[in-house]
């Protein structure tokens, strides 16, 4: 099935809430002539905390239904999801394109001058296999120093982006990256991206010295266009169609989230997802 209007192949996207909107919005901007389909699975948000195989299982029925609706290619625009069921969702599929996300520990390497780089991220990313195969990969002779930042989804999801205990969980967690010397930090979450204002100011109220902040998304969305055109999955016109939205939580707050982080430049619809047997089922509107 494809998008009806334009016969564009449809980009599905998913994330445990709004922490893969930084990714849409990159896609977005990158490839405007495709459709997409992005669901929030905000029944089951925070994903971070949880074991990868329950995780793991969350994501295949997701992009069985994300499929169903017509997808193409599916873009796992969260980490902790990345982690637990990339590579199962690549043997499980195997017509199907996935791009993923991975801490964006390669480029960071490359770029750190003082040889000391901070890692934000979920614990099940830091504990999955993904992870560690980057470190090992990309990360001989540099420091890696690893934050967790609990409660940050949270409050992302509740819209506290500048609020004093959104405030309170990054200084905890940058401080001490920064007074080690860390010059480069790497958003490992899809959801800290929106907080990344607030993360500048905290750094250049507290650094010395020069520090960048890795959004791993416009690398993201470039990979997607390679994969979509190494399918051959190309786009022929323009898409008039806007992104449908989904969520498995609460349809309203998600709109205002959707208000909140997109300036009101998608301002959709959102669909009602449910979870039912372990499948996610449409509600009829
Ligand atoms: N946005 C997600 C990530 O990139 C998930 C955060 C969560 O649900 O804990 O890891």
């Amino acid at each position: 099935m494809e998008n009806k209007k334009t016969g564009n192949p449809l980009i599905g996207i998913f994330d445990s809430g709004v922490g893969g909107l930084s990714v849409l919005r990159q896609i977005r901007a990158q490839l405007p002539s495709y459709p997409v389909i992005y669901l929030a699975d905000q029944a089951h948000v925070p994903y971070g905390q949880r074991p990868l195989e329950e995780v793991r299982q969350f994501s295949i029925s997701i992009t069985r239904f994300l499929l169903e609706q017509g997808a193409r290619l599916i873009v796992v625009a969260c980490n902790t999801a990345s982690a637990a069921a990339l590579k199962h969702l690549r043997e499980t599929f195997t017509e199907i394109p996935f791009v993923g996300m991975e801490p964006a520990v390669k480029p960071a390497a490359e770029q750190t001058h003082s040889g000391i780089v901070g890692v934000l991220a979920t614990p099940a990313t830091f504990q999955g296999a993904l992870y560690a195969s980057v470190v090992e990969r990309f990360a001989r002779g540099v420091t890696i120093l690893q934050d967790t930042c609990p409660g940050l989804v949270s409050e992302i999801e509740k819209g506290n982006l500048q609020g004093e205990e959104t405030r309170a969980i990054l200084t905890r967690a940058l401080h001490p990256m920064l007074a080690r010397g860390a010059d480069t930090i790497v958003m490992g979450c899809t959801h800290y991206p929106f907080v990344i204002p607030l993360i500048e100011e905290i750094i250049h109220a507290y650094a010395g010295h020069p520090v960048r902040v890795i959004d791993p998304a416009p690398a993201v969305a470039r990979q997607v266009g390679r994969v979509l055109a190494a399918y051959g999955l190309t786009s022929d016109g323009e898409n008039t169609a806007s992104p449908r939205f989904l969520t498995s939580g609460d349809r309203r707050t998600f709109k205002h989230m959707l208000r909140l982080l997109m300036n009101d430049t998608e301002a959709a619809r959102v669909e009602q997802v449910r979870w039912g047997n372990q499948q996610l089922i449409l509600e009829k509107p």
